[in-house]
């Protein structure tokens, strides 16, 4: 089952993230964004078995400055799947879940840095064509810089995403 997180959620969240990352940073990533004005309650989900969180995923908003211009936009960040339940479907199931929250609050698109050959299946795109940028690590593939259009996908929304001060645990 999935659904919106609650406050109950948020230890068990926690454990999920730690546990799926093998690191402490994204469950911090994820409690600095929940503290922040870019965290959108009901779309961060949990992905529930028997009544536990096996699963999590969260869209928060970022900027895209182009120029002097600068659009607020959606961004998947992070996705975790305990191991022990990962290969099952449900990152796939909290993506999709996601997506349509995202497209049903009338957002034009979805950013996300990660691997093209996961998010794709789900019809995340190369971002730079679209006029999409980010700056990414050394190590990462460009195609890492993805874009999922929705329906109210406006080509005008374009830029180089810049990522809120919660994200600095991931990116320093
Ligand atoms: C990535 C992750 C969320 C996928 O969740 P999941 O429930 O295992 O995913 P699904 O069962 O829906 O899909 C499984 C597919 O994802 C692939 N996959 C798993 N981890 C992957 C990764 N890090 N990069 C690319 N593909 C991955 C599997 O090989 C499998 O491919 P297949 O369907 O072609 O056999 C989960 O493995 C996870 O939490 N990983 C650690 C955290 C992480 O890296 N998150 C960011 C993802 S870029």
């Amino acid at each position: 089952m999935v659904r919106a997180e609650d406050a109950t959620d948020h230890d068990e969240i926690a454990s999920v993230v730690s546990g799926a990352f093998g690191s402490p940073n994204e469950a911090q990533l994820v409690a600095a964004i929940r503290a922040s004005s870019n965290y959108v309650p009901s779309w961060s989900l949990v992905a529930t078995v028997d009544h536990r969180v096996v699963g999590h995923v969260m869209v928060s908003y970022v900027i895209l400055r182009d120029g002097a211009s600068e659009h607020c936009v959606p961004c998947l960040s992070p996705l975790s799947v305990e191991p022990d339940h990962q290969a099952r479907g449900i990152g796939s199931a909290l993506v999709h879940a996601a997506a349509a929250v995202v497209d049903a609050a009338g957002e034009p698109l979805i950013v996300l840095e990660g691997s093209p050959w996961y998010y794709s299946r789900f019809g995340f795109e190369y971002a730079v064509p679209l006029g999409i940028t980010i700056k990414l690590p050394d190590w990462a593939p460009a195609e890492a810089a993805q874009v999922l259009r929705l329906s109210r996908y406006d080509p005008a929304i374009r830029g180089e995403l810049v990522y809120p001060q919660a994200f600095d645990v991931v990116t320093d």
